[in-house]
């Protein structure tokens, strides 16, 4: 096992989407020392209201351990300014701006990442997810040439990038060749190798994590599980695609956020880990529906079969054992419980998902956005 690192202010790109705001509460929640910075651009899938509760225990009014900054991944002033230092937060309705304070980390999870806008526009998941994340490693490598100080870069990637099983072939391992299928998957497999060739040709400490399908609390309506969730409350039909039958592997997002935790503090440079939802994880897409409904005491009458996604991937299947057995990570979430708390979780917070659908949700980051 590798030697262990305690980065003490991290810095999340894509911190407002789901992924990265379920980590941002389960980190600051689980280390008191560490300070967050968030580095998010507000797209369509960034929702400040997700950090609500967040920023208020650990914002400026809170313990201070958290900050947002507003921008791009791809401006290289601005994250050159972020690695030293220099940057200011983005606060709403004005107050004292403060400095976050210099990142030792960086968990990069800021991407385009819904498969079927990738088909109807790949051109802004090239920009986001391959130029974006070359702009963050040479922001990266300028900073580690600037100040020879430790600054740790965790790659957050996708099982996607080893494109798609049958129902007999062995789950993918970390040397299953990437054959992605989808506009979203070659762009984060393009992501992925040039952060392997930034490790090999100039050092800079790397690792990547490619992760399956999450499921959990603040995802945006527009993923398989939220959105049957959401339409089934409002008795709307629920679109399925093809006949149903292909299959993923769900990891719940507490158990990805451990997960990256885990891979971050000690994990070794220019390793890849992958991580999924381990046994009785896999599922096909109709058996979700199904439980989803079930869940819900709603009838299996709305669903509805939809012409299938052009290139769809019929399986993903994760062998985790490389992470199990060097850094002792496994997940805690049975998917039938994962899913029961899913639901419940979407029950109790109609206004937030609500708010999504009428698009309200915008006008929280514009209250950011007016200040700048
Ligand atoms: N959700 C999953 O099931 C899943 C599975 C495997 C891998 N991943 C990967 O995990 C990461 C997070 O996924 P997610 O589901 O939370 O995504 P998401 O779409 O919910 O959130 C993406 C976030 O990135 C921000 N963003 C987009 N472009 C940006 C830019 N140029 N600069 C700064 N911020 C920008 C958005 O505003 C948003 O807050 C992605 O890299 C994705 O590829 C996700």
């Amino acid at each position: 096992m590798a030697e262990s690192f305690s980065p003490s202010c991290v810095l999340v790109t894509g911190g407002a989407g789901f992924i990265g705001s379920n980590f941002i509460r389960w980190l600051l929640e689980r280390q008191p020392a560490v300070t967050v910075v968030n580095l998010d651009l507000l797209t369509y899938a960034g929702n400040l209201e997700s950090l609500e509760d967040v920023n208020t225990a650990h914002g400026p009014s809170g313990d201070g351990r958290y900050y947002f900054v507003h921008g791009d991944i791809g401006d290289f002033d601005l994250v050159g300014k972020l690695f030293r230092g220099e940057a200011h937060e983005t606060l709403a309705g004005g107050g004292q701006e403060r400095t976050p304070p210099l990142v030792d980390a960086v968990i990069h999870m800021a991407a385009e990442s819904h498969v079927d806008r990738s088909i109807m526009g790949p051109a802004i998941f090239v920009d986001t997810n391959v130029k974006g994340t070359l702009t963050l490693l040479e922001a990266c490598r300028s900073e580690l040439e600037r100040s020879q100080r430790p600054l740790l870069f965790l790659h957050v990637s996708t099982d996607e990038v080893y494109g798609s099983l049958t129902a007999s072939d062995p789950p993918f391992s970390e040397s299953t060749p990437l054959a992605p299928n989808s506009p979203y998957s070659a762009s984060k497999a393009g992501s992925d190798v040039l952060v392997r060739a930034y490790v090999e040709t100039f050092d800079v400490p790397a690792i990547i994590t490619r992760c399956s399908n999450n499921y959990g609390p603040y995802q945006f309506p527009e993923k398989l599980i939220p959105l049957m969730i959401t339409r089934a409350l409002r008795d709307e039909p629920l679109p399925v695609f093809g006949d149903g039958l292909n299959v993923r592997d769900w990891l719940h997002v507490e158990d990805h956020a451990e997960a990256l935790w885990c891979v971050l503090t000690r994990g070794a440079i220019g390793e890849i880990f992958n991580i999924g939802g381990g046994v009785d994880a896999e599922a096909r897409n109709i058996d979700i529906v199904k439980e989803l409904l079930r869940l819900l005491e709603k009838p299996e009458s709305l669903i509805e079969f939809v012409v299938d996604r052009p290139g769809h991937d019929r399986r993903y299947a994760m062998n985790i054992s490389k992470i199990q057995k060097e850094l002792g990570w496994t997940p805690n979430h049975a998917l039938g419980d994962g899913l029961a708390s899913t639901v419940q979780w979407y029950l109790s917070h109609r206004t937030w998902w609500e708010r999504i659908l009428t698009e309200a949700y915008r006008a929280t980051g514009a209250l950011y956005l007016a200040d700048e």
